[in-house]
C-alpha cells in the first residue's frame, strides 16, 4: 500500500516504522520542512521517540509540500484537537478511494465528536479507528502487542487488519467504532487520576480501586452513547486502561503525578512535553456526561483539579464521601 501518515510525533513515527516493516511504502507528513529534513537526515525522532531508528525506506515531507492524491491509506496520527484542521486539509487533496485510519484518542472539545466523526464530517468518507494498549515506545522496539481496528465496514477492517498485522502486532477487528474510540478516549482521565494517586504516595489498593471504578464509569458513559458492552472488556477497553494506568510510558499517568506534586495543568503538560489527551478529554467528558445524565465521579474529580477548584488530596474526600452504593 501507499500510505501517508500525518503527524510525526511518537505514535506517528512508531506506526510509520511498523508499516515500513510490513512492506508498505510510507511517507510521514510533518508540520514544518525543517522537521522533515531533520528526520530524514538523522533517521531518529529525538523529541518524540528517542532511541528508535527509523528505517531508510521511510520518507518525510512537510504538509505544505505533500501530495496525497495517490495514497491508498491516510493515517491520522495527530492529537484529537488537531483532527479537524488535518481533515480539512485532507478533504481538498485526497482521492476518493483512499482508506482513512485514525490513531487519535479523545473527543473534540465543543462538538464532543470522536475523531472518526470529525473526519467523516469534513472528508465525506468514513474512517476506521485503531486503538489498544500500544505505547509507541514499545511498538517502536518491536515488543509484542495486540490492537483493535474498528470500522463500520468489516471488509475495510479486514483489509486494514491484513495491512497492519505482523509478527509483533496482532490485530483484531471490531465493528463497534463508537465503543473502541470511546474506550481509547475515556481511559486517559482515569490514568490522570491514577497518576495523582501515585503522586500522593498511595498504593496498589488505591490504584486498583480507581482503575476498576474508572472502567465502570467508562462503560456507563459508553453504553449510554450506544457502545457494545463486550468492547469494554476487550483490548481497547480494559486492555488499554491497564497499560495507560500502570505504565511508566504513560504521559497521562505522569501528568497526574505532576499535578499531585503541585504543578498546574499547564506546567504538567509542558513538563510531559507531548500531548496529554486526558486533559482536554476530561473537559469533553464533563459535557458529555451532562448530556447523557451519567455519573463519572473519577473523571469529574480530574476535571475539578484541572479547573483549579479542587486539589488532588481533596479528591479523595469527594470520592470516599459519595453516597454508599451496590457494586
Ligand atoms: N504515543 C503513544 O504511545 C500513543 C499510542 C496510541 C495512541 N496515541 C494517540 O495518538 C495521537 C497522537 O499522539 P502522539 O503520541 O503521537 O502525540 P505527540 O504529541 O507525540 O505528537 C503529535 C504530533 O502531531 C503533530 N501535530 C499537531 N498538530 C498538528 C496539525 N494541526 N497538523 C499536523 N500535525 C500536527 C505534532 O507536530 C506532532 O508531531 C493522540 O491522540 C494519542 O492519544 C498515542
Amino acid at each position: 500500500m501507499d500510505v501517508v501518515v500525518i503527524g510525526s510525533g511518537s505514535w506517528g513515527s512508531a506506526f510509520a516504522r511498523h508499516l515500513v516493516h510490513r512492506g508498505h511504502h510510507v511517507e510521514v507528513l510533518t508540520l514544518t520542512g525543517a522537521e522533515a529534513t531533520g528526520l530524514a537526515a538523522t533517521r531518529e525522532n529525538p523529541a518524540f521517540l528517542p532511541g528508535v531508528r527509523l528505517p531508510d525506506e521511510l520518507t518525510f515531507r512537510a504538509m505544505d509540500e505533500a501530495e496525497i492524491g495517490t495514497a491508498d491509506l491516510i493515517v491520522y496520527a495527530v492529537p484529537t484537537q488537531a483532527i479537524r484542521d488535518v481533515a480539512t486539509w485532507v478533504a481538498s487533496r485526497r482521492s476518493a478511494p483512499s482508506l482513512q485510519l485514525s490513531l487519535a484518542k479523545g473527543y473534540e472539545l465543543g462538538s464532543l465528536k470522536r475523531p472518526t466523526q470529525v473526519i467523516r464530517e469534513l472528508t465525506g468518507s468514513p474512517a476506521a479507528a485503531l486503538s489498544g494498549p500500544n505505547h509507541a515506545e514499545e511498538i517502536g522496539r518491536d515488543m509484542p502487542a495486540a490492537t483493535v481496528i474498528a470500522s463500520v465496514d468489516m471488509a475495510v477492517a479486514e483489509r486494514l487488519q491484513a495491512a497492519v498485522a505482523g509478527d509483533t502486532l496482532r490485530v483484531y477487528t471490531n465493528d463497534d467504532v463508537l465503543g473502541v474510540e470511546s474506550c481509547g478516549a475515556m481511559k486517559n482521565p482515569i490514568a490522570v487520576a491514577v497518576g495523582m494517586s501515585d503522586g500522593l504516595g498511595f498504593g496498589d489498593n488505591s490504584r486498583a480501586a480507581l482503575m476498576t471504578r474508572g472502567l465502570a464509569e467508562v462503560a456507563r458513559l459508553g453504553l449510554a452513547q450506544g457502545a457494545r458492552f463486550e468492547t469494554f472488556s476487550g483490548l481497547a477497553g480494559v486492555g488499554d486502561l491497564i497499560a495507560t494506568c500502570t505504565s511508566r510510558h504513560s504521559r497521562n499517568r505522569r501528568a497526574g503525578e505532576l499535578l499531585a506534586g503541585g504543578a498546574t495543568p499547564a506546567e504538567a503538560a509542558a513538563q510531559v512535553g507531548q500531548v496529554v489527551e486526558g486533559f482536554p478529554t476530561a473537559y469533553a467528558l464533563h459535557d458529555l456526561a451532562a448530556r447523557y445524565a451519567v455519573e463519572i465521579p473519577v473523571t469529574e474529580n480530574v476535571y475539578e483539579v484541572l479547573e483549579g477548584r479542587r486539589t488532588p488530596s481533596e479528591c479523595v474526600a469527594d470520592l470516599m464521601g459519595r453516597v454508599p452504593k451496590r457494586e
